[in-house]
């Protein structure tokens, strides 16, 4: 009753009580209105307005975080659980882990606390840099010339090391942006960004629609399109995020498309991140870094930064291993400060500097792992052919980017959601519809080949070709 006071004094008479309670609510509704009309929309995974972070809850309600709560309470098995849901959402790979196994078993020198070996408890037991390690810092250095095909140099000084991508990702957002402002990301793309980038730095991501038309390519008309419309929204636009090898489609960014955005975001005054952590998973043509195309041009290096990790291409992402590589001195420091919270454990650290030193195996390792994935994706591109259905070209990743849109009854998200709930619930399929990854055309699915073995993933080609069939009848 006190708020409505000074208002008795306007509003005199026996309506005064009544009106000094009724305008001040009437006004307090319509500032309310006002504020939220002038916010930028909020996302279906539950994102927050602009300038707050979405809660984490578990995973959000995204398709994508659904169908795996669906999966873990229900998980597929060859004889214990036939009828259960086979997970085909998650991009893991486990193809080439028996390789891994071997080279530990014949380097014990590196996992083991053998008095007198190699690694000694006094080595990792302390406190290191929170960044990484410098041995490590330079043995990764060198895995990223050889990335590049030895190109160009990459500056062990200019890597931190995070707990996996993730973090790396999280830092950028934190160092480049406020609360409230925007990352222009093209879509589809990868539904974790929305968890791993919104969350706690509040920036928001704006899909740039990429057609399938266009083999899902970026376009500098795209870009102009959504720059303009955020920055029509009062919201200021701080970087772009590319992926190359994208997730989910595969396709890899040719040096024309990456120097395109690289021209782009020039002209506006932006930043450039490059994720790469599908880079070695390339399995069809050549990768191409921003790194390269960045020190082939006239660009301003202090605004571009590369994200990469070892969870896809050695497929260990339980042990986290993320790296970001700037040549910004101002991000380079704030984000080795930032990784004092996503420190890689030391024992890891150690590990790595003897698996990457072994550049023998590393070489090999990494060819092998192309292999297996490329007859992995081969022998989904026929799986699904017998289903009748095909698939975006793809050149790396650990997925395929799956065309059901002669599937669905009609040309929209509705009947997309419809099509994933059946695939989900009757088929015990869990693949990742293009909703969760910001698609708006109706009709695509991810699916994820690298983590099941070959007997599961035929159970689930299968599934799909009887699931068609009855959809015919
Ligand atoms: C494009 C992309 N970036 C980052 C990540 C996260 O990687 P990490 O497990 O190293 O945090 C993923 C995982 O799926 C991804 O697909």
């Amino acid at each position: 009753m006190r708020i409505i006071v000074p208002l008795q004094g306007v509003v005199q008479g026996r309506g005064g009580v009544f009106w000094g309670s009724v305008i001040p609510c009437g006004l307090f509704y319509l500032l309310q209105l006002y504020i939220r009309q002038r916010r930028p929309n909020s996302s279906e995974d539950g994102e927050g307005e602009a300038g707050q972070a979405a809660p984490p809850s578990a995973g959000g309600d995204s398709p994508y975080y659904i169908g795996w709560r669906e999966y873990y309470q229900d998980p597929y098995h060859a004889t214990e659980n036939p009828d259960g849901v086979i997970q085909l959402g998650l991009a893991e790979n486990t193809l080439s882990l028996d390789l891994l196994q071997d080279w530990l078993k014949n380097h014990p020198e590196a996992s083991l606390w053998n008095e007198g070996e190699h690694l000694k408890l006094m080595d990792v037991a302390p406190y290191q840099y929170s960044h990484g390690m410098p041995a490590l810092k330079s043995v990764l250095s060198n895995f990223l010339e050889n990335l590049v095909e030895r190109s160009m140099p990459f500056n062990a000084d200019n890597i931190v090391l995070t707990a996996g991508a993730t973090a790396a990702l999280e830092i950028l957002a934190f160092c480049l942006g406020e609360a409230g402002d925007a990352f222009l990301v093209p879509s589809p793309y990868y539904p974790g960004f929305d968890r791993d980038i919104k969350w706690r730095s509040g920036i928001q991501l704006v899909p740039v629609y990429c057609p399938s038309s266009k083999g899902f390519m970026i376009t500098r008309t795209a870009l102009e399109k959504a720059y303009n419309q955020t920055q029509r929204r009062g919201i200021t636009v701080r970087a772009i995020l590319i992926t190359t090898p994208g997730n989910p489609v595969g396709n890899i960014l040719d040096a024309e498309t990456i120097s395109s955005v690289l021209n782009f975001a020039k002209a506006k005054g932006i930043h450039v991140i490059s994720d790469e952590i599908y880079a070695a998973s390339v399995f069809r043509g050549k990768f191409v870094s921003a790194s390269q195309v960045l020190a082939a041009g006239d660009y301003d290096s202090g605004f571009v930064h590369i994200v990469y990790g070892l969870s896809k291409d050695f497929g260990i992402p339980g042990f986290r291993v993320g790296l970001l590589y700037t040549k910004n001195e101002k991000i380079l420091a704030a984000a080795q400060n930032f990784t004092r919270f996503c420190t890689v454990s030391s024992h890891t650290q150690r590990l790595l500097v003897y698996l990457l030193d072994d550049k023998d195996f590393v070489g090999k390792f990494l060819e092998e792992n192309r292999r297996r994935l490329y007859n992995r994706y081969d022998s989904v591109l026929k799986g699904l052919q017998i289903a009748e259905m095909n698939c975006a070209e793809s050149s790396g990743g650990l997925y395929c980017w799956v065309d059901l849109r002669h599937l669905l009854a009609s040309a929209s998200q509705e009947a997309e959601s419809n099509l994933w709930k059946k695939l989900l619930y009757e088929v015990k399929l869990n693949l990742t519809p293009g909703s969760a990854c910001h698609y708006p055309e109706a009709g695509w699915f991810r699916l994820c080949f690298a983590n099941v073995d070959e007997q599961t993933l035929n159970v689930a080609l299968k599934r799909l070709h009887v699931f068609t069939e009855g959809m015919r009848k």
